[in-house]
C-alpha cells in the first residue's frame, strides 16, 4: 500500500465510525474482508489452530489476534489502541421543548474541549435496543449522516465580553436544536424508530427502549494545507491508531503471534468490563493460553505498543511544551515518556521501539510534560499493569486534541503504519 491510498482508506474508516461501536464495527468488516473469524465470548473455545480471529465487547471494544501456530503463543507483539472520542452523549429522556425550538439534553462525554462544538452541523450515531416479538432484546447501529443538530452560539451583540469572557455551562449552554416544533409531529421514539427501520428495512416496527447516541461534527475529514500535509477530522485520537492497528493486523506475518486490542471507554477512566482497567484482555489472553506458567512466559517475552496521540508543538503556543521536547508534525510517531508512569515507557520499551523505527525508515521523537502542567494518561500503563506486559507508549503528533476538530499531518500516519507494520513482520527485509 501507498500512502495516498492509506490515507484515502484512513479517511473512509473515520467516515465510517462516528462512535466507538461504529469504530468496532468498521474494523470487524474490515477483519472479515481479510479472512478473520469471529469468536463468541459465550461459546467454549477449545484449542484454537494457527489462523486469524477476533472477538468484540460490548460492540464497542475489540481484540484481533493472528496465531503462528497451533499450541498457544510462546509470546506475543501487541498493540493497543483506544475506539472513543470526548463528545456529547444524548440524556435517557432528553427532549426538550424551549420557545417552539426542539432540543435535546445532553451529557459531556470525556474531557472534550467545548468551544468548537458551537455552529457546528451535529450529526447522531450510537446504538439503540429494543424488546422483539419473541421477547429477546435485540439491538443495532444507528448514524444519521446528516447534519441534523446545532448548538449556535450567543451573537456578540448579546455579550460583547464574549472573546474576554466566556465560559460554557455544561447543563445549560450546550443543548443542541434539533428542529422546530412547528414542523416536527414525531416524538423521539419514533424518529429513531424511523432511522432503524430506514437502515434496516427488514425489521418490523421495533419499539425502541433504550439509546446510546452521540452527537458528532457531520463535516467529513478534510486534507489541509498548501501541500495537504494535515488531516483535520473529529476523532483523530484515537481513530488514527485503531486504524494503523488494523492495517497492521492484516498484513501481519502468518508465522508469527499478533494481537490488536481496540478499547472503548479510555477518555473516561478507562474502568469497564471492555475498557483497558477491565478483564478484557486478561480474559482472552487466559483463554489462549490456559496455563498460568505457559502465559505467565509469553506475556513476560511479549511487548506491547501502546498508540494514542500526542501533542504536537503550537506555533501560537510554543511555551505549553518543554523546550526541550517539541514534536513536530510529519516527523514521525512521537514516544511518550513520563516520571511518575502516566505513561508506561521505560528506556528498555523505547529501545526496542526505536529499533523498529530504525527497521522501517521511520523517523522518531519523544514527548515529556512540562512539570508545571499535568501529565494526561492512556491505556499504556493500565494494560500493563493489568497484564504485566512490558509497554511502550507512542502516538502521532497533532494538534487541538479532544476538539470536535483535530489536526494531524499525513506523512506521520502513514509512518505509524510502517512502524506498526515492521513490528508484525519482524522477519521482514526493509
Ligand atoms: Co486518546
Amino acid at each position: 500500500m501507498q500512502q495516498a491510498q492509506y490515507i484515502t482508506a484512513l479517511i473512509d474508516y473515520i467516515i465510517s465510525s462516528p462512535t466507538a461501536f461504529h469504530a468496532v464495527a468498521s474494523a470487524t468488516r474490515l477483519l472479515k474482508q481479510n479472512g478473520f473469524t469471529r469468536l463468541n465470548e459465550e461459546k467454549i473455545w477449545d484449542r484454537l489452530p494457527s489462523g486469524k480471529y477476533f472477538v468484540t465487547r460490548n460492540d464497542s471494544s475489540l481484540i484481533g489476534f493472528s496465531l503462528g501456530g497451533d499450541n498457544g503463543p510462546t509470546s506475543l507483539q501487541m498493540i493497543g489502541a483506544h475506539t472513543d472520542s470526548p463528545c456529547l452523549k444524548i440524556k435517557p429522556n432528553p427532549v426538550q421543548e424551549n420557545h417552539n425550538y426542539l432540543q435535546l439534553g445532553v451529557e459531556v462525554y470525556g474531557g472534550a474541549l467545548l468551544g468548537p462544538w458551537f455552529d457546528r452541523e451535529l450529526s447522531l450515531a450510537g446504538r439503540v435496543s429494543w424488546c422483539d416479538s419473541e421477547g429477546a432484546l435485540q439491538s443495532a447501529l444507528v448514524d444519521f449522516k446528516r447534519p441534523i443538530g446545532i448548538i449556535p452560539s450567543l451573537a456578540i451583540h448579546l455579550d460583547r465580553e464574549a472573546n474576554e469572557k466566556r465560559k460554557i455551562n455544561k447543563q445549560t449552554d450546550l443543548v443542541p436544536i434539533i428542529g422546530l416544533n412547528d414542523d416536527i409531529q414525531d416524538g423521539f421514539q419514533k424518529i429513531l424508530q424511523k432511522q432503524v427501520c430506514t437502515q434496516y428495512p427488514d425489521l418490523d416496527d421495533p419499539d425502541i427502549t433504550d439509546h446510546e447516541l452521540f452527537f458528532y461534527d457531520a463535516n467529513p475529514p478534510a486534507l489541509t494545507g498548501l501541500a495537504n500535509e494535515f488531516i483535520t477530522s473529529g476523532r483523530l485520537d484515537n481513530l488514527l491508531s485503531c486504524f494503523a492497528a488494523v492495517q497492521a493486523l492484516l498484513v501481519a506475518d502468518p508465522a508469527e503471534n499478533c494481537l490488536i486490542i481496540l478499547n472503548d471507554h479510555e477518555e473516561v477512566g478507562s474502568v469497564s468490563s471492555c475498557g483497558a482497567q477491565g478483564p478484557f484482555l486478561r480474559d482472552i489472553l487466559e483463554r489462549l493460553l490456559p496455563e498460568v506458567e505457559k502465559r505467565q512466559t509469553a506475556l513476560r517475552s511479549s511487548l506491547l505498543i501502546s498508540a494514542d496521540n500526542a501533542h504536537a508543538v503550537h506555533p501560537n503556543f510554543a511555551d505549553k511544551h518543554d523546550p526541550r521536547h517539541l514534536p513536530q508534525m510529519n516527523h514521525g510517531p512521537v514516544i511518550k515518556l513520563n516520571a511518575n508512569q502516566r505513561y508506561a515507557t521505560n528506556g528498555r520499551t523505547a529501545g526496542r521501539f526505536r529499533m523498529l523505527c530504525r527497521r522501517a525508515g521511520v523517523p522518531v521523537q519523544e514527548f515529556v510534560m512540562r512539570n508545571d502542567m499535568a501529565c494526561g494518561s492512556t491505556i499504556g500503563p493500565l494494560t500493563a499493569a493489568e497484564t504485566g506486559v512490558d509497554t511502550v507508549d507512542v502516538g502521532i503528533a497533532s494538534l487541538a486534541m479532544h476538539s470536535i476538530r483535530e489536526t494531524a499531518a499525513c506523512t506521520d500516519c502513514w509512518y505509524l503504519y510502517r512502524v506498526l507494520q515492521t513490528f508484525f513482520n519482524p522477519g521482514q527485509q526493509q
